[in-house]
């Protein structure tokens, strides 16, 4: 009576919450390469014949060069990229196309072609990330002895040298790319062949389709291979952790090229004008990277709620493993390559940020220690006398080397001359030499480090 309307509602629902293809066909290259090695070694191993094996193979080359010249087709019908690819293969070379999925099943199908993109996103992050650190190391070697005001709580503390604030970002992309890399040394195993789940009682040889796709070897345990995730969620959490760094640096940015402070001149490429101000240029792109992290940590929160509290094995929660890490990939290659080009072509006003170091009594720290060091002051007292100093200087505006030494003397009668030497700023990031510090003659030796470290020359 009613089944007209009502049986039609539910299965067009059911095929549109079921359709992968309209994301996994992203996939397609993985998904030709792995049914390749598989079907290569069917015959191989005599569950195939080599005449059918030859004959699928090329069918699979043929599918690849339609998707590659016209894109993928999305029907729903077809659910996904695996369903999808095996259809146009039957039509191509007929009924032989339904023996590829002899000994396999969509779980480790779809495990084994997810861990091969993925493992792609790596190494484009890797390589990228390569050329982050290129330009922060190049543009710290330019910059080893400007000096700019090193801050805390974003308070002017002491005076740092522009090339050592841009190699603590050369350390965390580092470290970033050992994330990366360790994700990958991790996730190098082949989950082809587990099958549905418990293996599979033809006689393959999952070695060699591990081989034939790059793994290391095949994964040790059938359950595991087809409901593990590991690999998507190790690269959110290095995408993400990369993610924030950027974001930091990109702030950086966006702080030092807003008129007050003036240290940067932003590269025209990477920043947009206002339709009403005339006189903005704005830092877009750097907001974007630091508006996209937000978004990558996002993606990883939502994978790791999918895989939390699935029982084993495959569950269809699991096709949403995707559209996070492809969100993340896409976000992440474009947040790197905008502070790439970011940081090779802002031009750094040193002159600014010599000024705002002068200015900021940034070598408050250097007085305490003088009188430390050469009036045998404790430090605490030293810190007070210091701050007599401070207010002084601040209170006339000007520098603390600029207050005349009567005036230092009446505040302390200890001080003497000699002291208007460790109050430059100069002074101060040239006496920082200790290892990792300020110094420009320690930046250069870091900068050398680094640049040994990339291959450079
Ligand atoms: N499209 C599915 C996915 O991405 C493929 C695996 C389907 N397996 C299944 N048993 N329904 O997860």
């Amino acid at each position: 009576m009613w089944g007209g309307r009502f049986a039609e509602g539910p299965s067009a629902i059911m095929r549109e919450i079921n359709a992968s293809i309209p994301f996994d066909k992203a996939l397609w290259r993985q998904d030709i390469a792995a049914s390749k090695a598989h079907v290569a070694m069917l015959g191989a191993c005599g569950v195939v014949s080599g005449e059918d094996a030859v004959t699928i193979r090329d069918g699979l080359d043929a599918v690849a060069a339609e998707y590659e010249a016209n894109g993928v087709p999305e029907d729903w019908d077809l659910e996904d990229i695996h369903m999808t690819t095996e259809s146009r293969l039957a039509q191509l070379i007929g009924p032989v196309a339904g023996r590829l999925h002899t000994a396999r099943s969509r779980n480790d199908q779809v495990a084994t072609d997810f861990r091969l993109w993925v493992r792609d996103a790596m190494d484009q992050a890797q390589s990228g990330l390569e050329a982050l650190q290129v330009a922060l190391v190049t543009r710290a070697g330019e910059h080893a002895g400007s000096i700019m005001p090193g801050f805390t709580h974003l308070q002017t503390a002491q005076p740092v040298t522009l090339g050592h604030h841009l190699m603590a970002y050369y350390e965390m992309i580092g470290r970033d790319r050992s994330r990366f890399a360790d994700a990958r040394k991790r996730m190098n195993r082949s989950p082809l062949g587990a099958a549905a789940l418990a293996g599979t009682g033809f006689p393959i040889d999952r070695l060699m389709t591990a081989q034939a796709l790059g793994f290391d070897g095949p994964t040790d345990n059938s359950l595991d291979s087809v409901s593990d995730r590991d690999f998507a969620l190790d690269y959110l959490m290095a995408a993400t952790q990369c993610a924030l760094h950027l974001s930091r640096l990109a702030e950086e940015f966006i702080i030092w090229a807003s008129q007050p402070f003036g240290f940067v001149t932003l590269p025209d490429a990477l920043s947009t004008g206002s339709s009403i101000m005339p006189q903005k240029k704005n830092p877009d792109a750097a907001e974007l990277v630091r508006g996209h992290s937000g978004r990558i940590s996002g993606c990883l929160m939502a994978l790791m709620m999918t895989m939390k509290g699935l029982p084993l094995a495959y569950s269809k929660d699991m096709q949403d493993d995707k559209p996070p890490v492809f969100e993340a990939a896409g976000l992440l290659a474009l947040s790197i390559a905008a502070m790439t080009g970011m940081v090779a072509e802002t031009k750094f006003r040193t002159e600014r940020m010599l000024a705002a170091a002068e200015l900021g009594f940034a070598t408050a720290t250097d007085l305490a220690d003088w009188l430390v060091r050469q009036a045998d002051i404790p430090f605490r007292e030293a810190h007070h006398i210091t701050g007599a100093a401070v207010k002084l200087a601040e209170s006339r505006g000007t520098a603390l080397d600029k207050l005349p030494l009567e005036d230092l003397k009446a505040i302390d009668s200890r001080i003497d001359e000699r002291v208007f030497k460790a109050l430059s700023v100069e002074a101060s990031v040239a006496a920082r030499k200790s290892h990792g510090g300020t110094a420009p003659e320690q930046v250069r030796l870091r900068v050398a480090d680094a640049r040994d470290a990339l291959g450079l020359e």
